[in-house]
């Protein structure tokens, strides 16, 4: 039977996941197809941290400064809060989000980019314009009900829920950006670890003006610490910022064995009642949903000529901010590795190491994820508020730290303590940037992994060892001032060497493969006038680098080639393996 519709790269879902694998695809000339479920884009604010791997890859898609537009900036986000509610007492606070002015610098160091707040309903209308405007067909309302795949392709059944009927899309490659209950995952018999359905937590959307509470201590997320705020949930009740001071979420937990609350205006109400503290301030209650806790990942992403991204991959609670970063970092990995292989410059071989760098990430983020919500309860521990008791208890507990004891002094010690250690959920700069990958697309050099010097989650540690994505620095081009990433990616390879490499480069144009060559050094197209690159990047000035489309090294060599053959030699090898011919 004729499929009805042809097309290169089917994707299932417009989320994060989905709609970057459609942008990337499209900027990089890929046709494609996006089906979704629903008649509109995400509704609700879910995800909003975007971290500066994440803004690096935005950076490289085009979408960068109208991401920035409409976010809440980096400075708006970051005294993370505990209270007891909004009106209420303040328990302390940690300087989150790259706020911190060491952290900070760290920030500015690591990336051309910065962090920033952008609810989910604004994200993905950035990302489905621009994929839709470079080609991608988008198609709302269309349901994903099963696959068949044989050795070209793969022969999708969707449902039009317009008309109610079902047509047959074949595409070469079928991605699954389905979200959390993944129907393409579950088809594709991916195996999982993990468990779903952990705890169970409610989201409630509102809106009212809370500036009296928070412009002045300006935050992305305050942390409530009341009664029954240990049930379930994310390890207490939080207020979230959806644009700061006026339009809000609130999260708090249930119970997961007894089932999910009613979720009645009345209900929803009496939560962002509880959270805000104060009576008297109008709310209007816009939406409520439940939701549970996860701790689940896939083990390999891909079943033939089937891959999975995002939350089909891997679930977790949004602890951290992880969830929508690492859905598109995925898509950003895989996107490039289709293109190559549909072009039939690389083997389908290359498409293996999408499991191979992928797969650990998304099992390392669902356990720090995880862990973080563990990592609260010494909040409530130092105020002896976990052990089952009154609310009168709690309070008094609370009032209990103001006291001038020997115990008073012990519980605001650990208190300091206990909320001070939360940097792992909201600084973990070495998280977000330190991912390093494995695989046969990267050539090893035969150098040992140099570890960290600091903790890794919390600090970022930049390499060009090949494996590390590339290290930023501020060069120059004429009176232009860029950053070393900005040099790479558009879809394309990039070696990146010195005076004295001129065999590298002659190399690089000699491959069948598109390598945009980049000299930085004194009177070359670039220049490093500050010195940082040469600190950085870890290679002799006639070294080089071979850094792939997602800006990741594949291949380093320290010093200047022995001569133009063996250059040539070394980097046709490299060449080859890396692009699965090898
Ligand atoms: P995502 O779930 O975003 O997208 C899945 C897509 O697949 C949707 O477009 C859907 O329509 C489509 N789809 C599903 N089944 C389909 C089918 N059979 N056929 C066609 N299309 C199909 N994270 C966080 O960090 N902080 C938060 O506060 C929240 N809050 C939150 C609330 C709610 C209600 C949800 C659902 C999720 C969150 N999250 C969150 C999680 C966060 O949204 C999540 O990690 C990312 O959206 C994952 O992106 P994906 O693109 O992988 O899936």
């Amino acid at each position: 039977v004729e499929p009805d519709v042809v097309t290169d790269v089917l994707i299932v879902g417009s989320g994060p996941a989905g709609a970057s694998a459609a942008l990337a695809l499209s900027t990089y000339g890929v046709a494609n197809i996006v089906v979704t479920r629903y008649a509109s884009l995400a509704d609700t604010p879910r995800a909003h941290i975007t971290n500066q791997r994440t803004m690096e890859v935005l950076r490289d898609l085009g979408v960068e400064d109208e991401v920035v537009a409409k976010a809440t900036p980096q400075h708006l986000m970051g005294n993370t809060t505990f209270c007891t509610s909004l009106a209420g007492e303040e328990l302390g606070r940690v300087r989150s989000w790259g706020n911190d002015p060491l952290v900070q610098a760290a920030h500015e160091l690591a990336s051309p980019t910065r962090m920033c707040d952008m609810p989910q309903h604004l994200m993905e209308p950035v990302l489905v314009d621009a994929a839709v405007a470079r080609g991608t067909r988008l198609r709302f309302s269309t349901v994903y009900k099963s696959f068949v795949q044989d050795a070209d392709g793969v022969t999708v059944t969707v449902e039009d829920r317009l008309r109610g009927d079902e047509y047959t899309i074949r595409a070469k490659y079928l991605v699954g950006a389905d979200g959390g209950r993944s129907q393409v995952a579950a088809d594709a018999g991916l195996p999982m670890g993990g468990q779903m359905g952990v705890a169970g937590s409610v989201n409630i959307v509102f809106d009212a003006d809370l500036s009296r509470y928070t412009a002045h201590r300006p935050s992305t997320l305050y942390w409530v610490l009341a009664p029954g705020a240990t049930v379930g949930g994310i390890g207490a009740g939080l207020v979230r910022c959806v644009r700061p001071w006026n339009k809000w979420m609130v999260v708090w937990g249930y119970d997961v064995t007894a089932g999910a609350p009613d979720l009645t205006t009345e209900y929803a109400e009496s939560v962002v009642r509880k959270l805000v503290g104060d009576d008297e301030i109008p709310v209007t209650v816009k939406s409520s949903s439940a939701w549970t806790v996860n701790e689940m990942y896939a083990q390999t992403y891909a079943n033939g000529r089937v891959f999975c991204a995002g939350d089909a991959t891997h679930r977790h609670p949004p602890s951290n901010g992880l969830g929508s970063n690492t859905s598109i970092q995925d898509s950003y990995n895989l996107a490039w590795k289709l293109k190559l292989v549909l072009e039939g410059v690389a083997g389908p071989k290359l498409l293996d190491t999408y499991t191979a760098e992928r797969a650990p990430i998304g099992r390392q983020i669902v356990t720090r994820a995880n862990r973080s919500i563990g990592e609260t309860a010494p909040v409530f521990e130092a105020l002896d508020g976990l052990s089952p008791q009154t609310p009168e208890q709690l309070w008094a507990n609370i009032d209990a730290r103001k006291d001038d004891t020997e115990a008073a002094r012990k519980q605001r010690a650990r208190l300091r303590e206990a909320i001070a250690f939360k940097v792992y959920e909201f600084n973990a700069h070495g998280v977000d940037l330190n991912q390093r990958y494995a695989s046969d697309a990267i050539v090893p050099d035969g150098t040992p992994a140099p570890g960290f010097d600091r903790d890794p989650e919390l600090y970022h540690q930049p390499s060009s060892r090949p494996g590390a994505k590339l290290p930023h620095a501020w060069i120059t081009s004429g009176t232009r001032t860029l950053s070393t990433l900005d040099t790479v990616g558009r879809g394309r390879f990039t070696l990146l060497t010195g005076i004295g490499g001129t065999a590298w480069a002659e190399a690089a144009r000699a491959q069948d493969l598109e390598i945009a060559t980049v000299v930085i050094g004194p009177g070359q197209e670039y220049e490093d006038p500050y010195g940082d690159w040469a600190r950085l990047s870890e290679v002799a000035d006639g070294g080089a680098l071979l850094v792939r489309p997602d800006g990741y090294v594949a291949f380093r060599h320290a010093t200047a080639a022995a001569s133009d053959a063996e250059a040539d030699r070394l980097l046709t090898e490299a060449v080859r393996r890396i692009l699965g011919h090898g």
